[in-house]
């Protein structure tokens, strides 16, 4: 199974960033930083059609499992993978062939947050989404990032990242 993560933070090399590419690494998966392409806003009349989220997503679209990678920021998603899924409704409206391809595939989320625990409501707005898109939901990899640092022991293998890669490896 190949896997796309792509990443939306605020950070580059910061937190998300650096668990995303640990996990790229494990899981033989390609990274991709929303911060390399211009994504505008969601707009209703599509006037933002030539940004780069539709040849984006065609390249992401060759990939079995679509990781979302993001920081949690006052409970949800960062603005960058806000914009990002917001472009989704694309794939509902001026390109449907594109979105009926989501079908096939599964969803995953990493994040990053300093709380010891995530909040329950950030994960549920990837998983609703997925759900949505008839896309099969593999879970989420989140690492509490005390005092705003990725401690390197988080890096070490730990049974919630060797699950996280297993299923991304299962069909
Ligand atoms: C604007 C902002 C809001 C944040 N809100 C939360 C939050 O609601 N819950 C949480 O656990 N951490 C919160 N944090 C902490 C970040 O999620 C945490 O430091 C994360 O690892 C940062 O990842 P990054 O380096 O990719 O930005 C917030 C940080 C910022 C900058």
């Amino acid at each position: 199974m190949s896997t796309a993560i792509l990443l939306g933070t605020a950070r580059n090399g910061g937190n998300t960033h650096q668990l995303a590419h640990h996990i790229a690494d494990r899981a033989s998966a390609q990274v991709f930083d929303l911060a390399d392409y211009i994504i505008c806003p969601y707009d209703y009349s599509h006037n933002n059609s030539g940004d780069d989220f539709l040849p984006l997503m065609r390249e992401v679209l060759r990939f079995d499992n679509i990781v979302l990678a993001s920081p949690i920021y006052w409970y949800s998603p960062s603005s960058a993978m806000k914009v990002f899924l917001d472009r989704w409704s694309d794939l509902l409206t001026i390109e449907k062939g594109l979105g009926r391809q989501l079908r096939q595939k599964s969803g995953a989320v990493i994040a990053t947050g300093a709380n010891a625990v995530l909040t329950p409501c950030f994960e549920e707005i990837f998983q609703l989404t997925y759900n949505y898109l008839g896309m099969q939901y593999k879970g989420i990899l989140y690492c509490a990032c005390e005092e705003d640092i990725l401690h390197p022991q988080h890096l070490l293998h730990s049974f919630a990242m060797d699950d996280f890669v297993r299923k991304l490896h299962a069909g």
